[in-house]
């Protein structure tokens, strides 16, 4: 499959009124067309700002590229000025966020909104036959019911799930080649969650359309990705194939969110929580950015940051652990022998 999309060694920091923040720490990332890659880790870990460097939507101009290189289809977007950028945004790549109210402006009709990308990025006037008609083709692709009287209507008229479906609907306007969808379900009750992953997974099958799909849970992961990455303090610290890794999680902190999960425990018994907390981004890390909270922490892991390694599955993970022969092997004797 061809490569749609290539991070290579993606650094970003902040910078605030108390110093500097190191969002994202050298991050390599690829998708493949028709691909979803899922990526995963807690609040803080850097996924937002990594979307957001992708759309070239950095927030200036506290936030600085580092270092790094975004390839879109053989193009590198960090050399892209604001123009060259607009062509390629909600034309090429286009975004769901978590709450599509930010998204979606309440003064303007759900027409206007979805006809005006068409207008700018394909040149059908606003109002037009062809624009309408489009308009309609997507609203229907997303199961939207009545979508000629949808058009007329505005954003508070309509609940959280139908918003998002419009959402979906803009973000598909133009026949994107990359859809990031940032928490795109989050915000949304159970029930409703399950019938946008439905729909998400339904576009997928039909559409081919490459999806960088962002969560924190791991639970939504496993139902839409087909490889997973799970970031950790603005660094990659596993990534493999979703079956792969979810039968084999190795690093300490993917293993933690595993047990985390609702879904985990049993009726009545209290959910499993990782001890401690995401490092804000200001301290600067020197070993493994999960020492303070790993159970298996040992000599080199406070001052030696570990390496991603793969194995033949395209599986791999960075622990200084993986040289012991990993978590299974080694277990507890590891805090023992420190
Ligand atoms: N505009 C900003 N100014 C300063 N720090 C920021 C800004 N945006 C994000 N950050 C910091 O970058 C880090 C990563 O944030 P983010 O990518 O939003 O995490 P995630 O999406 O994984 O929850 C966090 O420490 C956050 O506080
Ligand atoms: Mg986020």
């Amino acid at each position: 499959m061809s490569e749609i999309l290539r991070i290579r060694d993606l650094a970003i920091d902040f910078n605030t009124s108390e110093g500097i923040v190191s969002a994202v720490r050298g991050v390599d990332l690829k998708i493949s067309e028709g691909e979803v890659l899922g990526l995963v880790g807690e609040s803080g870990c850097g996924k937002s700002v990594t979307s957001l460097a992708v759309m070239g939507l950095l927030p200036k101009p506290e936030g600085v590229l580092k270092s790094g290189q975004i390839i879109f289809e053989n193009k590198n977007l960090t050399a892209f000025r604001e123009e060259e950028w607009q062509k390629i945004r909600g034309n090429e790549i286009s975004m769901i966020f978590q709450e599509p109210m930010t998204a979606l402006n309440p003064v303007l009709t759900i027409g206007d909104q979805l006809g005006e990308v068409l207008q700018v990025h394909k040149g059908i006037r606003l109002g037009s036959k062809e624009n309408i008609d489009i308009c309609v083709e997507n609203l229907i692709k997303v199961g939207i019911p009545r979508p000629q009287q949808v058009l007329n209507e505005y954003p508070h008229q309509f609940s959280g799930g139908m918003r998002q479906r419009i959402m979906i609907a803009m973000a598909l306007s133009c026949d994107p080649k990359l859809i990031i969808a940032d928490e795109p379900t989050t915000a949304l009750d159970v029930t409703i969650q399950a019938q946008i992953l439905d729909l998400l997974r339904e576009l997928k099958e039909t559409m081919k359309t490459s999806i960088l799909f962002i969560t924190h849970d791991l639970g939504v992961i496993h139902e839409m990705a087909d490889r997973v990455m799970v970031m950790y303090a603005g660094k990659i610290v596993e990534e493999g194939p979703t079956k792969e890794l979810f039968a084999n999680p190795s690093h300490p902190y993917t293993q933690g969110l595993m047990h985390s999960r609702p879904g985990k425990v049993k009726k009545g018994d209290p959910l499993y929580c990782i001890p401690g907390m995401v490092p804000s981004g200001r301290q600067q890390i020197i070993g493994c950015a999960f020492e303070p909270r790993c159970q298996y922490s040992f000599r080199p892991c406070k001052t030696i940051c570990p390496l991603l390694e793969f194995n033949e599955k395209g599986h791999g993970y960075a622990c200084h652990l993986s040289k012991e022969g990993g978590i299974a092997n080694v277990g507890k004797a590891v805090n023992i022998s420190n």
